[in-house]
């Protein structure tokens, strides 16, 4: 290794990771900022090494914790397989497809996914994806820990042409193998669907009430098996808004269904605003405070990635709330106006309890039947 090899290898002491060369040295579009309006239309190039059109997604959030990357396959196509040494998680944006998965030993697997669809490709296996339709582009996002790797072995060989393989997480119990997920008993906080497939995040039903968020929402975790990798999804209904709160970085965060917009801030700094609906994307920097608002007529969702658990923060255990979440009645007062001028302009009416912004113990009324599973009082969240 040469001396400047090594340099790059090392950091050369302007902030880049060894996974940002990388990305860099692709030749296809980088996007970055604090948040993707819409990632089914954002710019994509073709990268020839993966006979697909590509873009990277590099949000200041993201902070060499998370890879977020776009692939994008014309109607029709297949593209050649891939093998990947890590776990990834890949989301439907637009259209659909048809995923092959093998391993040395082990017969190839096809399942069919479509929009919004959810799904963990485990470490070690060979992948390869087909455009289910002649007539649309599929259009994916695949997240992993690439850049925190490439931090330890630089080499992009080791990720992408290691012969070591994972064969027995291909092999699970009969069944189990790209099934749709399954509740989980006895996991996280009353609602963790565990599997490898989950059908539409847009449509996903099974939660539980997420009291300790406020905004009368409802959360599922998600757990993939044998992986770090897993996250969240929370719902919450019409007119309503989620607490302030804060916590580490890498999250990536995307919009199933619903409209709203995000504050993001970090403390006693400016403000920036991130509109979304469906296929828009953010990530709240690291110990910057963030709240959810929705301004649609339906329940809204965002489903959060989460980072290896290093990356969590310790501001999300409970015990710090007082520092790590705003209650309402706590907030600025710019936060409750603006948010019904941003319901005005669409002719609806904010939905929050006056009592929430008296009682910083307000408890949300949850319909019975909404009740299920829930016993979330001690939980940990980043929710
Ligand atoms: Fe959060």
């Amino acid at each position: 290794m040469t001396q400047n090899e090594d340099k790059v290898a090392r950091g050369s002491g302007d902030g880049k990771f060894v996974y940002d060369r990388w990305m860099e040295a692709q030749g296809v579009p980088i996007h970055r900022g604090y948040f993707i309006e819409d990632l089914r239309t954002v710019d994509v190039g073709p990268w020839a090494e993966r006979e697909c059109n590509a873009a990277f997604i590099q949000l200041e959030g993201m902070e060499g914790v998370a890879e977020a990357r776009i692939s994008e396959l014309p109607g029709g196509t297949t593209v050649p397989p891939t093998k990947f040494a890590l776990d990834e998680v890949v989301y439907t944006l637009a259209g659909s497809g048809i995923c092959t998965v093998w391993a040395e030993g082990v017969s190839k697997h096809s399942f069919e996914f479509g929009p919004r669809s959810l799904f963990l490709i485990p470490r070690g296996a060979t992948r390869q994806f087909a455009n289910a339709r002649g007539d649309q582009p599929l259009r994916l996002l695949h997240n992993s820990y690439l850049p925190v790797a490439m931090s330890l072995e630089p080499d992009p060989e080791f990720y992408f042409s290691n012969p070591y393989g994972h064969p027995e997480l291909l092999q699970p119990k009969e069944g189990e193998l790209y099934a749709v997920a399954s509740r989980a008993s006895g996991m996280g906080r009353g609602a963790t669907w565990y599997g490898n497939f989950f059908t539409d995040m847009g449509a996903w039903e099974d939660l539980v009430p997420h009291r300790q968020r406020g905004g009368g929402g409802h959360v599922v975790d998600v757990s993939f098996p044998h992986s770090q990798m897993g996250g969240h999804m929370s719902v919450f209904p019409p007119g309503t808004y989620k607490k302030g709160h804060r916590h580490g970085p890498g999250r990536v965060i995307v919009i199933p269904a619903g409209e709203g917009y995000s504050i993001m801030w970090p403390e006693g700094g400016e403000k920036v605003i991130a509109p979304w609906h469906e296929g828009s994307m953010f990530t709240p920097p690291d110990r910057w405070f963030h709240q959810h608002f929705n301004t649609s007529v339906t329940p809204a969702r965002y489903l959060a990635l989460a980072p290896l658990p290093q990356f969590n923060g310790h501001s999300e255990k409970v015990e710090d709330r007082a520092r790590d979440q705003i209650e309402y009645p706590r907030e600025e007062a710019w936060i409750r106006e603006m948010f019904v001028e941003e319901l005005g302009k669409k002719g609806l009416d904010i939905l929050m309890p006056e009592e929430a912004y008296t009682n910083a113990s307000y408890d949300w009324g949850y319909a019975a039947g909404q009740e299920k599973g829930a016993v979330l009082g001690a939980a940990s969240g980043d929710r």
